[in-house]
């Protein structure tokens, strides 16, 4: 169905080069439940999209290869093979649109400028994912619908998703089925990054050692409704994460960090995500200023990053003016 034709007559309109921009996230909530028997939670999260972003450059090749390459901010820690998730994207949406016997000259090069935190709660490998997912898609021409673009966003990973639509979303089961939350208002974020990731599934490994929590998974409609009412005491009030004690576990270190950020004055400190970045909402700027200089003087703290939320999804950043 979504054949590329190489005699296709509009091969010329197509661009040979796309970049598109995504965002980082953090999760206002995550409401964890008991491990499923496929392996993942159930979950109930709100993920506010940050204004931290990447850029995912993809370019045609004239022969069938893949190529990756990584510029910015700890790139050194990213992979540049097939295990990176752009990659994945690149090649899900090529399977799709290319048949087999056609591979021949759909390679791509695949660039991306990180800012996102590696390997930190944050989405950086989900977004890149997102941004390669789209991009691919513009230079393939698929899909012919953009819900078509969902389900392989959800093969790629439970974050991935809700990296394509940015915002604030509640997103439920594995974090992949999204709805839109109405949000009023702007939040001012400090983030606390650590000197060394953690991976996801072995803090949910430890938060199942931990005892799980049965019933997490319910939606947390205090949040929810603080975000709508934008009533920003309620919305920090409300913020939870049900991985913190086990990136903590697995981080004790944290624990002062949080203490700190909260000292110096951050209406909330929770651990973002999975962990091991810290997410501070703060008020105004004074109080931006005072907790991101009390954290950073931290040596546990690699970097402090300032960002506000809620962001945009997935991107296409314009190209040249046409004539
Ligand atoms: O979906 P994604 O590939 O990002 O998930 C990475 C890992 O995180 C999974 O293999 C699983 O161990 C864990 N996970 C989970 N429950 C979820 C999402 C992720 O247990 N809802």
């Amino acid at each position: 169905k979504h054949m590329v034709m190489m005699d296709d007559p509009f091969d010329l309109l197509r661009p040979t080069t796309v970049t598109v921009r995504v965002s980082a996230k953090v999760n206002l909530a995550l409401g964890v439940g008991n491990r499923a028997p496929d392996g993942f939670h159930p979950l109930a999260t709100v993920f506010e999209a940050i204004c931290i972003y990447d850029e995912v450059t993809v370019t045609r090749r004239d022969d069938s290869r893949i190529t990756l390459t990584i510029s910015g901010e700890d790139a050194n820690q990213v992979p540049t093979d097939e295990t990176n998730l752009a990659w994945q994207a690149v090649e899900l949406v090529r399977n799709e649109s290319v048949p087999e016997w056609e591979n021949r000259g759909h390679g791509v090069d695949i660039h991306i400028d990180k800012s996102i935190p590696v390997a930190g709660g944050m989405a950086g490998g989900s977004a890149d994912a997102a941004g390669a997912l789209m991009a691919a898609a513009a230079l393939y021409r698929i899909p012919d619908s953009p819900e078509e673009l969902q389900p392989l966003a959800a093969e790629l990973g439970s974050d991935v998703p809700f990296c394509l639509t940015g915002g604030v979303a509640l997103g439920r089961g594995r974090g992949d089925r999204l709805a839109p939350v109405i949000c009023r208002g702007r939040h001012r974020w400090v983030f606390a990054t650590s000197n060394q990731g953690l991976s996801t599934p072995a803090v949910y490994r430890r938060f199942d050692e931990l005892g799980g929590n049965p019933g997490g998974e319910a939606v947390p409609n205090d949040l929810i409704s603080a975000l709508t009412r934008g009533d920003l005491d309620a919305v920090a009030g409300s913020l939870s994460n049900d991985l913190q004690a086990a990136a903590i576990d697995l981080r004790p270190e944290l624990e002062e960090v949080l203490t700190v950020g909260r000292e110096a004055g951050a209406l909330t400190a929770l651990v973002s995500g999975s962990g091991p970045t810290c997410a501070f909402l703060v008020r105004g700027t004074a109080g931006v200023k005072k907790v991101s200089t009390a954290v950073s003087n931290l040596p546990q703290v690699h970097r402090t990053r300032i960002a506000c939320g809620p962001a945009a999804g997935a991107q296409l950043l314009p190209g040249p003016v046409g004539s």
